[in-house]
């Protein structure tokens, strides 16, 4: 079988460091590895409007937002197919045929969803397009025929869900559809990176996100204010690094060859978190090493991004031949969905026989 990737994200803003070590650094190293045979990468600007209805504005300026973030990172539109999933209408017509296959009560259990509602203040006023996205993910995700969908954490109930739509629609059409996998990151920080005030989610609301296009300063100046441990108020008194986050990000990015180049006094990691706990290493110091480390990641990223800045017109190129090329193989599915539904009447020569000589008596 095919080794196919599917994943996106929603143009809703700028990418950020958690979107990066939460999944998108992977899917630069899976494209680069040559181990897929075909890789789609989508801007899910139809799953954005589910929750952003009243505000396409948005959406539709953030579509080259995340574009330039993709491209920055290193995903290669000659390795990859970068597309718009509203340009891809098949993916509707497959997300209608399997809304039949779940029940309400499947979709309001639902974590992820159930979580957004609260953030949302959805509670009496869900938009049904919104209540059922986890069907339409199963679309994005099937219309491909993904063996793999490298996503955060948060994702995992979405590929669940297409799991079990799977499931259902190979045993009442008969084996059409493949069944997805999740990659999520293996490193404990990167699942989850915390935002630079400690909380649990980095959001744009809460102002706590550092952006892959953030310039130096910008940075600088954010991992400088970051949430350290409330209780660490003299440079000797013993400090904690769980909950931590300037260690939590140290966990996500810091490579060990990295203390040599800025901090040969330890040799690794372990070494400095164990000088914190004993007290006498102070935070400016650990902030200005996880500031290194982090100007390392994301000046490459940023200079690509400038380089990439200077012509727009191509990135937008690049989303329409990609929309083209997902098209097909969208199409492609949907054909084998309505074969094996047997809706497809009209290449359906036994059907008009059949019909044919129940009527001729
Ligand atoms: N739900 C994803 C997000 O919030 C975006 C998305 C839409 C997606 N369809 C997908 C991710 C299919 C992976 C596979 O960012």
């Amino acid at each position: 079988m095919k080794k196919i990737i599917l994943t996106g994200d929603r143009p809703t803003g700028k990418l950020h460091v958690g979107h990066y070590v939460g999944s998108l650094k992977r899917r630069v190293e899976l494209q680069n590895s040559g181990e897929f045979d075909q890789i789609n990468i989508m801007i899910a600007d139809a799953q954005a409007l589910t929750d952003n209805a009243d505000n396409p504005e948005k959406v539709r300026q953030n579509i080259i937002e995340v574009a330039l973030d993709y491209m920055s990172c290193g995903l290669d539109p000659a390795k990859s197919t970068l597309f718009i999933q509203s340009q891809i209408p098949e993916l509707c017509e497959l997300a209608f045929y399997y809304m039949n296959l779940v029940t309400v009560s499947r979709l309001q259990r639902n974590p992820t969803v159930k979580t957004e509602i609260k953030m949302r203040n959805f509670e009496t006023s869900i938009p049904v397009g919104f209540f059922t996205y986890p069907i339409s993910q199963a679309s994005d995700i099937t219309a491909f025929k993904a063996t793999t969908v490298p996503v955060g954490e948060d994702q995992m109930p979405m590929v669940e869900q297409t799991r079990e739509i799977v499931h259902k629609f190979n045993s009442v059409y008969g084996e059409t559809l493949v069944e997805p996998e999740i990659l999520l990151p293996t490193n404990q920080a990167c699942l989850r990176l915390p935002g630079t005030d400690g909380k649990a989610k980095m959001s744009k609301s809460l102002g706590n996100c550092i952006y892959l296009s953030d310039d130096s300063d910008t940075i600088k100046k954010k991992i400088m204010g970051m949430y350290t441990d409330p209780d660490h108020i003299k440079v000797s008194d013993p400090g904690k690094v769980e909950g931590n986050t300037v260690f939590t990000y140290l966990d996500a990015f810091c490579k060990p060859e990295q203390f040599e180049r800025y901090l040969p006094d330890y040799a690794n990691l372990d070494e400095l978190k164990d000088h914190y706990k004993r007290g006498g290493l102070g935070d400016v110091k650990v902030k200005r090493f996880l500031n290194s480390v982090l100007e390392e990641e994301l000046e490459p990223i940023r200079l690509r991004r400038k380089e990439l800045e200077k012509d727009i017109p191509y990135i937008y190129e690049v989303l329409r031949k990609g929309s083209e090329a997902a098209r097909e193989r969208a199409a492609q599915t949907l054909s084998e969905v309505k074969n094996a539904m047997k809706i497809n009447y009209f290449d359906d020569a036994e059907l008009i026989k059949a019909q044919s000589e129940k009527y001729s008596g």
